[in-house]
């Protein structure tokens, strides 16, 4: 078995927190292991719940829409979420339930080792800038912890609030020449020199 199921399973029988209690399946995430790109999301909801994936309503699907305006399919990308189970009524995460799963999402980057993480919303934003605001920050690639780390609106906000959408839209259409320039520094002979970095 291949270490992300071993994860997966482990995750699907975790009694760490309370949402083991009320939640019908749990949501680890998926995507290939190699995947240059992780998504990482708030909480599942209603759907994820009783489908145990990622992503499946009107939040992924506007996610699948983003993903095909760069010319990508949802199965070429990792999608995640900061906890595994879904917060009854869909409230936002509690801190103790996102500690108690901070160790599955830091196994799950240390096994797929994404090129580029992109944080959807301020929880997953919260993991890498803790006291940064979206505002300010959304659409910047920057370095944290050896990824490479670009913030981004929740598509559920931004699906709600097209002051968002245009916003979330445009920080997409950033995401090929990040891409590119990653694999232009990674092929650079000599090693890469700190003003080829510039991007970041
Ligand atoms: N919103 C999230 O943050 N994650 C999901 O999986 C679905 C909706």
């Amino acid at each position: 078995m291949s270490e992300l199921s071993e994860l997966y399973e482990a995750i699907a029988r975790c009694q760490k927190c309370a949402l083991a209690r009320t939640r019908t399946h749990t949501v680890p995430g998926e995507g290939p292991e190699g995947a240059k790109i992780m998504f990482i999301g708030e909480a599942p909801g209603f759907h994820e719940d009783k489908q145990g994936r990622p992503f499946v309503g009107a939040a992924g699907q506007f996610l699948e829409q983003l993903l095909a305006s760069i010319n990508m399919r949802r199965d070429q990308v990792v999608i995640a979420n900061v906890i595994k189970c879904r917060p009854p009524g869909n409230r936002e995460p509690l801190p103790d339930e996102i500690e108690a799963c901070r160790p599955f999402l830091d196994r799950q980057l240390e096994i797929i080792k994404p090129k580029v993480i992109i944080t959807l919303g301020r929880f997953s934003m919260a993991r890498f800038f803790p006291d940064a605001s979206i505002s300010r920050i959304h659409g910047q690639p920057a370095k944290r912890d050896g990824y490479v780390v670009i913030p981004m609106f929740h598509p559920a906000a931004a699906l709600h609030q097209p002051r968002y959408r245009s916003l979330i839209e445009e920080d997409f259409r950033k995401i090929p020449a990040i891409l590119a320039e990653l694999d232009r520094v990674a092929d650079e002979q000599p090693p890469a020199q700190p003003e080829q970095l510039s991007l970041f």
